[in-house]
């Protein structure tokens, strides 16, 4: 079984005191192998923050299944070890800070999990390294960029050595800059150390290098493929109010125009070279 395995998960929010209920999932299945980057794509409201819930234990299924590296999330004794397998990473970094030091808040997690102190210094040490913040251990976090905020909670997560990290919108409150930090972070952890990653976000550009990109829609998982498969579908995506990465979407207004030029185009290179071969 792969690190992420998701069976026919329906989840309906109950409101008791209307008598009614809000399917958010709706029968959504797929599996994820370790070590893939899986970007999660969705207009507002199509159920991708409820999916991130449900991979970290914070919601039940209504109907359906989760297994995180095999553990089923309704297994109540598993729960810690799910949430240590799967770390959370969500979009505000401010409400993710804990201590008054960087260095102590990366510390803060594997404290909790009451790893031995000497061992908790090394992985804050190696945690703050691989997400580029060691310069900054003794600073405030409240001091820092947005970007180095979430690096910062990143490395948190880190330092509990989860095998996979599940981030909804962690890109959204920050600039262009802090973006490409966060960004390059998580694709460096998932090449050098293997770590799982599921991005969830809003930003089409963030899709470009992942494995896999899914596409939620009304509570329903509606695409999925690399990103070349998922963003030849201009016109598809549109129709679900998404858009495309802005190469991609130059290239369908250039082939659109009667140029020949494939779907699917990522890449400045990959456009350029298309247009060469049209003279
Ligand atoms: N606690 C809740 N109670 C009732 N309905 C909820 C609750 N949380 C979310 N919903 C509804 O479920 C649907 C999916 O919400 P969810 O937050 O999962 O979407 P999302 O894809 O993350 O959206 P966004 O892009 O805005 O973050 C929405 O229609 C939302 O209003
Ligand atoms: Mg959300």
């Amino acid at each position: 079984m792969g690190i992420l395995k998701i069976k026919n998960l329906i989840h309906d929010y109950i409101d008791e005191e209307e008598d009614s209920k809000f399917r958010a999932i709706d029968n959504v299945s797929f599996d994820v192998e370790a070590g893939q980057f899986i970007t999660i794509l969705g207009h507002n409201g199509s159920g991708k923050s409820s999916l991130a819930k449900h991979i970290n234990a914070l919601l039940m299924p209504t109907e359906g299944s989760v297994w995180i590296d095999g553990i089923e999330t309704t297994n109540e004794e598993r729960v810690l070890d799910i949430r240590q397998t799967a770390g959370m990473v969500f979009q505000n970094p401010d409400n993710q800070i804990v201590a008054t030091m960087v260095e102590e808040d990366v510390a803060f997690g594997p404290e909790n999990m009451q790893v031995p102190t000497a061992e908790i210094w090394k992985r804050v040490e190696r945690a703050l390294g691989s997400v580029n913040m060691t310069r900054f251990r003794h600073k405030s976090p409240l001091k820092l960029s947005g970007g180095q905020k979430q690096r910062v909670a990143i490395a948190g997560i880190i330092a509990m050595e989860p095998k996979c990290i599940v981030l909804d919108e962690p890109t959204a409150m920050l600039d262009p800059v802090g973006r490409n930090e966060v960004i390059d972070t998580l694709h460096s952890l998932n090449e050098e150390k293997g770590i799982t990653i599921i991005l969830i976000t809003h930003h089409m550009n963030e899709a470009i290098k992942a494995d896999r990109v899914f596409v939620m829609d009304k509570g329903k998982l509606v695409m999925q493929g690399s990103p070349k498969e998922v963003f030849s579908h201009v016109e598809k995506l549109k129709n679900l109010g998404l858009e495309v990465p802005q190469v991609t979407e130059l290239a369908y207004m250039l082939k659109k125009s009667g140029l020949n030029i494939e779907d699917g185009i990522l890449t400045v290179e990959e456009l350029m070279m298309q247009i060469n071969e049209n003279r």
